[in-house]
């Protein structure tokens, strides 16, 4: 695997493998790479001559209060999996590379970056935009997977490949989980074992969602205060979110039906998980 940390040399790189019309995949990942992003690479590697993954820890998509410092770091360990899953290149920019002094231009989905997540987290989705249009212009991928856990972040994506002519494919790959069935997530390395065991209950509560749904409810309100009603009995779970929204454009639906996604948001202590599933 060779490792580039250079805008010009990763352009380089695929614009002479474009000349001999190599097909590149692409996982754009900020590291503390789990079982969930070699899913996508696994996909990549299936459909693409050549895999590409980044690992960069985007600050403009973190607030001020949030957790850039303390986000996870584990490179070495990092590219050995690359290494094991034969990944062919690395990216691996810094910030200065990223952000010159003077970086000035930011892509900002407009009515999308201002629900669900981007309500919670404001400038988030325009520091995910922003960083993603930037790889790929640097990548020139033929095809991008994105994990299906950030199911916004899928949206807002698909949407500024629309808005913006972009000529990648962008391809959701279905949620990884833990055999007991939580979502794998690299936050997952803050929890505590008790906070571990309650965060179960974001899912558990998803699946009830869905049973509710599947079994012909379609009254929003009352399926959002059953599952908010799971939640209760765990005290480590502080709810931010669960909304019941349109698979397309995640507009909040106001009778629940097949072509919905339920998705979820907590606090399980001081970690912030989020979850979501496709009825
Ligand atoms: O999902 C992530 O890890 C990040 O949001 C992404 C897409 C790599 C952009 O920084």
């Amino acid at each position: 695997m060779k490792i580039i940390a250079s805008v010009q040399g990763m352009q380089k790189i695929t614009s002479d493998l474009h000349k001999k019309s190599k097909t590149i995949g692409f996982i754009p990942t900020m590291g503390a790479l789990h079982k969930g992003h070699l899913k996508l690479i696994s996909e990549s590697k299936k459909n693409n001559d050549i895999t590409v993954v980044s690992i960069f820890v985007n600050p403009a998509q973190f607030s001020p209060t949030e957790d850039l410092a303390r986000y996870p770091r584990p490179l070495e360990h990092d590219k050995k999996l690359l290494e094991q899953e034969k990944v062919d290149y690395l990216f691996h920019p810094n910030v200065k590379t990223m952000y010159p002094n003077g970086f000035q231009t930011y892509v900002t989905p407009n009515n999308l970056s201002n629900i669900l997540e981007g309500k919670s987290r404001p400038g988030h989705f325009a520091g995910v935009a922003t960083i993603v249009l930037k790889l790929f212009n640097l990548v020139n991928p033929t095809n991008a997977y994105f994990g299906q856990k950030d199911f916004q972040q899928c949206i807002v994506i698909k949407q500024m490949v629309r808005d913006l002519n972009l000529p990648v494919k962008i391809n959701i790959v279905p949620t990884v989980r833990d055999k007991d069935g939580l979502a794998l997530s690299s936050r997952n390395v803050f929890l505590s074992s008790q906070e571990r065991l309650q965060a179960l209950s974001l899912y558990q509560s998803l699946l009830l969602g869905k049973k509710l749904i599947l079994a012909g409810n379609k009254n929003v309100k009352k399926i959002k205060a059953e599952m908010n009603n799971y939640l209760q009995k765990y005290k480590l779970i502080r709810l931010d979110y669960i909304e019941i929204c349109n698979i397309e454009d995640l507009s909040i639906v106001k009778v629940a039906s097949k072509k919905a996604v339920i998705l979820i948001t907590a606090f399980v202590g001081k970690t912030r998980l989020i979850d979501n599933i496709i009825i």
